[in-house]
């Protein structure tokens, strides 16, 4: 089993975005038996809530379902995941610093390192601009989850 836990701020907007667009491209893939999905927020701002409507409805346009409720990460997720995905660097930083050893920070990457075009960049937080800001993290989330899901696929072979 490989397992992938996607972290954002909030847990209603990017990481349940980059989680919906996961689970899809693994099911075509054929890999959903072997790949555990999952996100998490940093903060526990709007911990049980469902995916924020704007990211939803951003989703659905391209045929992507959100799923899941909003969780606060834990220093536990470093043991139950094998790939702890951030979306941007202030996440980064927070999830070193919960991260159980310095050792677990090997866990760890940000969603645009996955796309060869855009390494160390931020996923933006659309959290209080326009419906243009969720369209946008759709795609960026789109690049970064296929080459996470080239990653996995290669080095299962
Ligand atoms: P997310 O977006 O981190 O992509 O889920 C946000 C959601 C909520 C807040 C900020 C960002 N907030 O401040 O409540």
């Amino acid at each position: 089993m490989v397992r992938v836990c996607f972290v954002c701020l909030g847990n209603i907007c990017r990481s349940p975005t980059a989680e919906g667009i996961f689970r899809q491209i693994v099911a075509e893939a054929g890999a959903d038996a072997w790949i555990d999905i999952d996100s998490a927020g940093t903060s526990a701002y709007h911990a049980g809530d469902p995916p924020d409507r704007r990211s939803a409805a951003a989703a659905a346009a391209q045929g992507v379902q959100l799923s899941g409720r909003s969780r606060q990460v834990t220093p536990a997720d470093f043991d139950a995941f094998d790939y702890v995905v951030a979306m941007d660097s202030a996440n980064l930083g927070n999830l070193r610093r919960i991260a159980p050893t310095p050792a677990h920070g090997t866990k760890l990457s940000l969603l645009r390192d996955w796309d060869p075009a855009s390494r160390g960049q931020d996923v933006p937080d659309p959290y209080y601009g326009g419906s243009d800001g969720f369209n946008e993290v759709f795609r960026i989330c789109d690049a970064g989850c296929r080459g996470l899901l080239a990653h996995i696929l290669a080095e299962r072979d």
